[in-house]
């Protein structure tokens, strides 16, 4: 089955109004491939999140970075999966390595997450990767396996998820996975998808790559053949988020 290229650029907490609005004219006027071949969604902060789908171009779609794990009530300073769908906000992601390692998201918690806000019908996008110690441990593929054990374990279809590889040592950090490196996980998590789930889960689930992606090596990245499109942080506010998006090409 055909994978449509996926495109996400993840603004992480950045941004004040006014530069909110210069990156969405930016990308309202970027030029590039039809929704039929690449699919993108941005990922603004929670409270620019209704500022930017009512400038958006209609051609791309938002998401939230985070939603709270089970119905909303008094969990003070969390957003619940059921606003975010009153908001008709249809993405999310879930289990950044950002909210892993600083705010001790476990792989179970991840989980119960993704699984929750796709009973509500929102789409996730679920993130995975290994740190630099893990890395050199030798236990990429172990770690990675059990973060996508723990979700696997909590829902019935994988119809409405995009998994996003990011290795920790190349966020933020301008040492990029090489193709090679990326293409190794990618094929991994497939593999796994294929021993765990089913074939046609494996075929069809996009999995794309974050980390120090640029318009510089998005290219190449893209090619691999287990590569289904970036989760993009810094570049995303940048005027170079069009070609990655072209990347898709
Ligand atoms: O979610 C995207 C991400 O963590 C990668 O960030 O800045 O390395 O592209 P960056």
């Amino acid at each position: 089955m055909a994978r449509k290229f996926f495109v996400g650029g993840n603004w992480k907490c950045n941004g004040t109004t006014e530069e909110v609005k210069k990156i969405v004219a930016m990308l309202n006027e970027g030029k590039v491939p039809s929704q039929d071949v690449v699919e993108v969604v941005v990922s603004p902060p929670f409270v620019f999140l209704p500022l930017v789908k009512s400038l958006l171009r209609p051609d791309f779609h938002v998401a939230a970075q985070n939603c709270w794990v089970k119905k909303g009530g008094a969990y003070t300073g969390e957003v619940s999966a059921e606003m975010l769908v009153n908001l008709d906000i249809p993405w999310v992601i879930i289990g950044h390595s950002e909210r892993r390692l600083i705010l001790g998201e476990s792989n179970e918690f991840v989980g119960d997450k993704v699984a929750y806000a796709l009973s509500k019908g929102l789409k996730v996008i679920a993130c995975v990767g290994e740190t630099l110690e893990q890395r050199e441990a030798g236990s990429t593929v172990e770690v990675v396996a059990a973060q996508t054990k723990a979700i696997a374990e909590r829902i019935t279809s994988w119809d409405n998820v995009v998994v996003a590889y990011e290795p920790v040592w190349a966020i933020g950090t301008g040492k990029v996975a090489t193709p090679a490196q990326a293409q190794e996980v990618h094929f991994e998590l497939r593999k796994w998808l294929h021993a765990n789930t089913s074939p046609e889960v494996a075929a069809s689930t996009r999995i794309i790559y974050g980390g120090s992606v640029n318009g510089a090596n998005c290219k190449e990245l893209g090619a691999q053949p287990d590569v289904d499109g970036f989760l993009v942080g810094g570049a995303s506010l940048k005027p170079e988020f069009i070609d990655i998006i072209k990347a898709a090409e």
